[in-house]
């Protein structure tokens, strides 16, 4: 069957995404964005690079949500950036606003669609989307951006290749995101048999400050490259039915002791979205590391409450 995927946002993010899905031939990309004629031109660029790729795919550019109809899978990118010197809490009114406004036409035009949203802050407007659109199967992109960057930097400091290291990052896609390094493995062996203690920190520090450091470089805009390979990786989860699993942020009902917030924990992703919150054994340190998350979240949550009524919610 194929898969008709619409990426929302024609930006570097989006329109990185929309390329990597179509170069992994998943399906008919519709790429969208609110800027006229933006997502027409990303859309013939990429086209242009699919031979290249051996793919099929094609990707339709998108004046309106509407042209897309009635989507499988819905990447949300849309909203403003980072740019230097700014958090992501910094965006959250904005690009709030950004996602109240495209909730309803979601609901009513693919009701059914698996949604991967990756604007920021991820978490809290994970949350915000499915208070929305509460039927829906929704997700955000959580820390799975930051659990390649920890794995990247594992390999660098190791020695060993990246596709042998397993990873992972929990809690939010923010400054108290949890890379669980210490439980890191080099095909199935604990990465600290390999790894040197003193390695350890700056590995930690490397992952979480990975998303400034980029910005902080390039000034006007984000990261989007490893972006947009991890989001493609999570649509090919859901077209190709695989199980993959990623800390992708979901709204928790009494997983690890949460409900009503949206934390990022391991997911095990197939062709209905999440199937499964992984549920993995904390020790008391980690526990309190994701209590400090979900305090966060809770307290972006009650700052979106107070909004209700005049731009969000
Ligand atoms: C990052 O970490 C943009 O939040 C994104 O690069």
């Amino acid at each position: 069957m194929n898969m008709r995927i619409l990426v929302i946002g024609a930006g570097m993010v989006g329109s990185t995404s929309a390329s990597s899905i179509a170069a992994r031939g998943l399906g008919t990309v519709f790429l969208h964005d609110v800027v006229e004629d933006l997502a027409l031109g990303r859309a013939m660029d990429i086209n242009h690079s699919l031979p290249s790729s051996s793919s099929d795919s094609s990707v339709i550019g998108c004046n309106t949500i509407q042209e897309a109809g009635r989507a499988d899978i819905v990447v949300i990118t849309a909203g403003m950036a980072r740019k230097a010197g700014m958090t992501r809490l910094d965006l959250l009114r904005h690009n709030a606003a950004v996602i109240t406004s495209l909730a309803p036409v979601l609901a009513s035009q693919c009701p059914d669609a698996r949604v991967l949203l990756v604007t920021n802050p991820v978490d809290v407007l994970t949350w915000h989307l499915k208070g929305l659109c509460p039927a829906m199967r929704i997700m955000g992109l959580g820390c799975s951006l930051d659990m390649v960057r920890l794995r990247h930097f594992i390999a660098r400091a190791s020695g060993v290749s990246v596709e042998s290291v397993g990873a992972m990052v929990i809690g939010t896609h923010d400054d108290n995101m949890i890379p669980l390094v210490k439980r890191a493995s080099l095909a199935g062996i604990p990465a600290t048999s390999v790894l040197r203690p003193e390695d350890m920190p700056d590995i930690i520090q490397r992952t979480k400050t990975a998303g400034s450091a980029i910005v902080n470089s390039m000034k006007t805009h984000s990261g989007h490259y490893a972006a947009g390979g991890v989001i493609s990786l999570i649509v090919e989860s859901m077209v190709l039915d695989r199980g993959m699993v990623f800390p992708v942020s979901v709204c928790l009902n009494g997983e690890y002791g949460y409900r009503d917030v949206c934390l990022s924990l391991p997911c095990i992703i197939d062709a209905e979205g999440v199937r499964q919150v992984v549920e993995m054994g904390l020790d008391e340190q980690e526990k309190g590391l994701l209590e400090i998350c979900a305090r966060s979240i809770r307290e972006q949550r009650e700052i979106l409450r107070t909004w209700e009524g005049s731009s969000c919610r």
